[in-house]
Formats: structure tokens, C-alpha cells, sequence
């Protein structure tokens, strides 16, 4: 299969990290495909939410860390900024196609038109320049799921008009496994940009290798102790370590530790089950960083990004079709997916902490992009029914990914942030 550099999202979705599946990815089209990487996760997050109009009254969300103490910058409103957007359709070309909002006919344009303000302090602009400045000579990997893909388009788009980057992916692997990753090189800055495959961080199997159950429920088998060898190897020698990634969690998964199985489980419904898996991931992942021979780069998290489904379930005609951020309390109140948004950030906090502790001992950088909460407030920022997506003909309702352009960049803006604080010490 022929990718180009703007196609490689595309392409990507046609190449799970599972070799034995190959063959069942040439028999699905790859919008099949789309759905079953991307939205079968969703069916449990929507399970588990059937009420759209059950009032949650928990507490925001908590991201104090070492990072963050002079300012929570993850913590604010959405407020008007009439200048819109960084970029466009015509000035990007690594927008990815079904995320391409305003091309497929997205009518609505506020959502471009707002920008995060943090209660306690200014959250800058992005500015290309000052992160090619911070990347010259650097490199840097985004490993995760299709959100991190969304991130990092972003970023290309950010960077596109001053990084001049060519996709130098063909030099660093053989054909086989190109969808696995992906590789930019910026000749201007010696700057090196890849993203790695790996949804679940650790390392999974189709539980069907043969690929005879073509059910979209079809289970994972994850080896939670056993780091998803997709990066491992490939991260040692990078500068900066961007880890994203959560909607593969709530799909049906059998876990293994030492080898033996732990724990079986295809009924759809068991958040506990799911969190666990979550947990151990994210301890192994970062056990793994930090024990990394030669690894000296920086890490950061990037926090569990929220799904906007209302009314009926994803699969069922729910939809997303919001044109107005969320304020903090409307959020609290109508958005329907906080409670599991909440477990699954706070697992992710919990062993983000632990981790922190113990690179600082080693020296290591570890930091935190909490994009959660200020996510949550944002049912307006994805395709919704303007993608452009079909199924058997059937238009599909995006309401996980977000549209490019749109709120995702300041995922990016956060990055630098975070990248200024680490090289000059707060
Ligand atoms: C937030 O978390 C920090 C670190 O765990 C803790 O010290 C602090 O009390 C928490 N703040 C709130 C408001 O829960
Ligand atoms: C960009 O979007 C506009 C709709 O606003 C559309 O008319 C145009 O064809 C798109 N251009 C590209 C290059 O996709
Ligand atoms: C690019 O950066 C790497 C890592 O800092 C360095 O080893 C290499 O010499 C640089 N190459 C050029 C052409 O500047
Ligand atoms: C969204 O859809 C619901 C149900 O069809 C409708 O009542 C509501 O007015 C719509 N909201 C917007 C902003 O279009």
C-alpha cells in the first residue's frame, strides 16, 4: 500500500500493530476498519452513561504537580478570540481528512473562535519559531492511539510553513511494517518528529489470530507487564517522549501477567476490570522509560481525552451537535461522560505521580499536559455528523476525535509551555 505523507493517518488505520490480523485488514475496507479501532472502545463509555441528563457533582479535576505549582494552567475557561485559528484547509496539508471539519461542511465556525485562559495565568500562543527553536538538533516521539495522531497532525499543521519537513519514514523501516510509524525530518532544524503505533502501551494480541470473528467486540489480549515492543526500542535515543492514549481500555480485554492469564473478561461492561488494565499499562510504560539503558529524553503524559456522545449511544444515532463550549459548572452538570472521564484521569494521575518520583531520582524529566478537563468543556470541537466518514453507506457520527482545526492545538500549545519549563527550570 502507497502512502503518502498527507495520507499516512489514513494509511495508519489500515495497520494495527498485530502482524497475525494482516490478513483481516486486507479483507475490511478501511472504514470498517476506522470503527473497529475507533469507535468499539466508545460502545462501553456510552454503556456506561446511558443517562444524558444524570447530574455528576464531583469535584474538578486535581493535576497540582511539581510542573504546575506556580500556575495550574490546566485549570480556566474558553474565551472568545475573534483571530481564529493558526491554520486552514488550504494552508495545511497534514490534516486529516476525516477530521477536516470546515472542507466536509461543518457549518458552524465559532469553534474556532475561542481560546483557553487559564484562571491564574496566560497560556501563550503557540509560536513555531520558538518551538523549533527549543527542537533544533532534538527529537521527538508521540507514541499512543488515534488521539495522539490528532495531536500530532495538529502539530504538523503548527509547524508546517517554517519546519520544511520531509517524511524520511521509507529510509527507517522496510515496507512491511511502515503503517507502525511514522518519521519527518527537518534538514532547517535537525529536527526529528515520529509518531509510534501503540494504543495500548503494553504488548497485545488479537485474542482471534486467525481473524475468523470479525464482531466489532472481538477481545484484546494485553501482557500488561510486557511493554508494547512498537516503541520500546525506538525512544531510547529521542529528546522528548509524548505518551497518549485511552479508548482502547474500554474495549473487551483478557489480561496476562508472568505469562499467565490474570483475568478473562468479554463482557462489555466492567469499568473496574477496564481500569485495572489501564493502571498496569501506564506502571509498565513507565517503569519502562525509567529504566530505559541510555534514555535520557523528557516525558510527558498526555491525559485521557474526552468523548462528547449524547443522546442515544454511538452505535445507536448518538451524536454531538453542541456549538458552544461547556463553562465549567454547565460541564459539571450536562456532560454525560464525566464519572468515567474522571476514573480513567485519575489512574492515569495516580501512577503519573508515583512515575515522576522515581525518574527525578534518576534525573529524569517526566510531565504533565492535562488536557481532560479542558477537553470536557469542548462538545463542540468534533466532526460530529460532518464528518465525512460512511459505513455501508451510513454516514458515521465522530464525536472522540477532534476537528483540525480546532481545540486539539492547544494540546500544542500546552506541549510548549511544558517544553519552555523544562529547559528553563521554573
Ligand atoms: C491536589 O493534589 C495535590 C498532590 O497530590 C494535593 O497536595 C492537594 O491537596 C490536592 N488539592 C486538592 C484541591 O485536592
Ligand atoms: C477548504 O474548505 C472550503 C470550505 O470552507 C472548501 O470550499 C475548500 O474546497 C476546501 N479546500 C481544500 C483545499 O480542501
Ligand atoms: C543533528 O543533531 C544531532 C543530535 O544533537 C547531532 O548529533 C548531529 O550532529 C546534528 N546534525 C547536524 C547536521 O547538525
Ligand atoms: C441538538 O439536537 C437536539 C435534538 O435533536 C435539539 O433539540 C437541539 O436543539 C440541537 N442543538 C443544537 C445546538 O442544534
Amino acid at each position: 500500500m502507497k502512502c503518502e505523507a498527507k495520507e499516512i493517518f489514513n494509511c495508519m488505520h489500515t495497520s494495527i500493530n498485530i502482524r497475525k490480523i494482516m490478513a483481516l485488514l486486507l479483507l475490511l475496507p478501511s472504514t470498517l476498519l476506522l470503527l473497529i479501532m475507533v469507535f468499539l472502545p466508545l460502545i462501553q463509555i456510552i454503556n456506561s452513561n446511558q443517562s444524558s441528563s444524570e447530574v455528576y457533582v464531583i469535584s474538578t479535576l486535581n493535576s497540582t504537580t511539581a510542573e504546575t505549582r506556580n500556575c495550574n494552567m490546566f485549570s480556566g475557561q474558553w474565551s472568545p478570540y475573534p483571530k481564529g485559528p493558526y491554520y486552514n484547509n488550504e494552508t495545511c496539508p497534514y490534516i486529516i481528512e476525516h477530521l477536516n471539519c470546515i472542507k466536509f461542511g461543518q457549518p458552524d465556525r465559532e469553534f474556532l473562535k475561542l481560546r483557553w485562559e487559564p484562571y491564574d495565568c496566560e497560556l501563550p500562543l503557540f509560536n513555531a519559531k520558538e518551538f523549533l527553536r527549543l527542537v533544533q538538533g532534538k527529537s521527538m516521539a508521540f507514541v499512543g492511539d488515534s488521539i495522539s495522531r490528532n495531536q500530532i497532525a495538529s502539530l504538523l499543521c503548527l509547524i508546517n510553513s517554517d519546519a520544511n519537513l520531509v517524511d524520511v519514514t521509507r529510509e527507517y523501516t522496510s515496507k512491511d511494517n511502515a503503517g507502525y510509524f511514522k518519521l519527518w525530518y527537518s534538514i532547517k532544524h535537525n529536527f526529528t518528529l515520529t509518531i509510534v503505533w501503540s494504543p495500548f502501551l503494553v504488548k497485545a494480541m488479537d485474542d482471534d489470530p486467525y481473524g475468523y470473528d470479525h464482531s466489532l467486540s472481538r477481545a484484546m489480549n494485553l501482557y500488561l507487564d510486557e511493554p508494547d515492543e512498537a516503541w520500546v526500542n525506538k525512544i531510547v535515543n529521542f529528546d522528548y517522549v509524548i505518551i497518549s492514549t485511552g479508548q482502547w481500555f474500554l474495549r473487551p480485554m483478557n489480561f496476562f501477567e508472568n505469562g499467565e492469564i490474570v483475568a478473562n473478561k468479554r463482557r462489555k461492561e466492567d469499568m473496574e476490570h477496564n481500569l485495572y488494565g489501564y493502571r498496569k499499562a501506564f506502571q509498565t510504560c513507565f517503569r519502562t522509560i525509567i529504566n530505559l539503558k541510555g534514555f535520557k529524553g523528557s516525558t510527558f503524559l498526555v491525559t485521557h481525552s474526552p468523548n462528547h456522545f449524547e443522546y442515544e449511544k454511538w452505535n445507536e444515532g448518538g451524536y454531538c451537535n453542541r456549538t458552544k463550549p461547556y463553562t465549567k459548572e454547565e460541564m459539571l452538570k450536562y456532560y454525560n461522560h464525566w464519572n468515567v472521564l474522571k476514573s480513567f484521569h485519575d489512574v492515569q494521575l495516580e501512577e503519573f505521580r508515583e512515575a515522576e518520583k522515581e525518574a527525578r531520582k534518576k534525573g529524569l524529566q517526566f510531565g504533565l499536559i492535562d488536557v481532560s478537563e479542558a477537553m470536557a468543556m469542548r462538545p463542540d470541537g468534533h466532526p460530529g455528523k460532518h464528518g465525512h466518514l460512511y459505513y455501508n453507506n451510513v454516514k458515521v457520527t465522530d464525536c472522540a476525535h477532534w476537528c483540525l482545526p480546532g481545540p486539539v492545538d492547544t494540546w500544542n500549545q500546552f506541549l510548549l509551555y511544558m517544553m519552555k519549563g523544562i529547559s528553563t527550570p521554573i
